[in-house]
């Protein structure tokens, strides 16, 4: 069980987007290979596991890709699961306006994944959700209300996905809203429990808040100059998972994340967007990560969301792997084959007054 769980996480995460756990895959924690000046290190990662995905199984990216997952997994289920965070009791009250809800898509995904949550958690929550993508939709833009064209390049290297993220972090500080939250096109955002929970905490302290995808922080090096590097380590919050960041955190990041120099920041460790973030919030400002086991990526086994606290989750994903699914487990409105997702089946048990929710659904 345990064994096809991880096959099928792996095959997730062979198919996924490009991660820290691919940079790492390559970059084993105590050979810091960035440090000897391996310029595009985590490309040729990129590349060799594209490599690895599509064809060559018997290739030796994937067996040490397979490898290192094995470890990862294994040391993960050794960790104990963080005990529920007790209720905190609410340090300001927030309504859905002061939050920037940032999603990350890209022109090729408008359809097969934007269309869900626009029919979904979108709907309720049009003017808190700003879409972020790399091409121009005049039927999106009828669609949605808030849809910026990053000018990004649409290819899913680490320097267009911190491109898209570099004008995210621009746009929430032109918004002037008081919490800064980043999700995927393949995230449910319960916007209600988003709320509580950032009202939980003081918009102007600093406040980084998510879900790691790792059971240790990433080793990374640093390039302070031309030929000298610099050991670091710190936590991250996976972007699959989305995670948030309160304004007075936000503005302090600004040297190191405004205008270009976020791009210049990601290119000085070498390291994808969600990382980037984490570098600049632990290892340059000091600020810990406050891990929330309500944030949610296709990078865990979702099946593992217990089915009666579906409700109180934050965030939720899935993914689609070789026709294997990785998908919250619920009975509900829909049956797997109509929303092999679980959104619109999620959707209707927190808004069951949805005109196309069906009427007397029993949980
Ligand atoms: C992208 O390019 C268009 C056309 O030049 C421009 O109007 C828009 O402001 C640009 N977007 C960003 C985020 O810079």
């Amino acid at each position: 069980m345990l064994k096809s769980c991880g096959r099928k996480l792996l095959l997730s995460l062979v198919g996924s987007m490009f991660t820290c756990l691919l940079v790492l895959m390559v970059e084993p924690p105590g050979r810091p290979g960035l440090a000897r000046g391996e310029a595009g290190g985590a490309q040729r990662a990129l590349q060799s596991l594209g490599a690895a995905g599509q064809a060559a199984q018997g290739s030796g990216g994937l067996r040490s890709f397979a490898d290192y997952f094995g470890r990862l997994s294994r040391a993960r289920r050794e960790v104990p699961a963080a005990p529920p965070s007790p209720p905190r009791p609410p340090a300001e009250d927030i309504s859905p306006r002061d939050v920037f809800i940032a999603v990350k898509t890209t022109k090729k995904f408008h359809k097969a994944r934007l269309e869900l949550l626009l029919d979904t958690w979108i709907s309720r929550n049009r003017d808190m959700t700003f879409i972020f993508t790399d091409g121009e939709d005049e039927e999106l833009k009828k669609q949605a209300r808030n849809v910026i064209n990053t000018n990004c390049s649409a290819a899913h290297s680490r320097q267009a996905l911190s491109c898209k993220m570099a004008v995210e972090y621009d746009k929430f500080i032109e918004s002037g809203r008081k919490w800064f939250c980043h999700v995927d096109d393949d995230n449910y955002v319960n916007v209600r429990m988003l709320v509580k929970l950032l009202s939980s905490y003081p918009h102007t302290q600093d406040i980084y808040i998510g879900k790691p995808s790792l059971d240790r922080p990433i080793q990374a090096t640093e390039r302070i100059s031309e030929n000298k590097m610099h050991p670091v380590h710190f936590w991250f919050a996976t972007g699959g998972a989305g995670f948030c960041i309160s304004r007075g955190l936000a503005l302090k990041m600004s040297p190191w994340a405004s205008g270009g120099h976020f791009m210049s920041t990601a290119e000085k460790i070498r390291l994808p967007d969600d990382c980037t973030i984490g570098y600049i919030i632990e290892s340059v400002l000091g600020v810990k990560l406050i891990r929330s086991n309500l944030f949610h990526s296709h990078l865990e086994n979702l099946h593992q969301v217990p089915k009666t606290e579906i409700h109180k989750q934050v965030t939720l994903s899935y993914g689609m792997f070789e026709n294997k699914r990785n998908s919250i487990h619920m009975k509900g409105a829909f049956s797997v084959e109509e929303d092999p997702s679980r959104f619109r089946s999620v959707h209707c048990l927190l808004y069951p007054d949805t005109p196309w929710c069906p009427a007397n659904v029993v949980y």
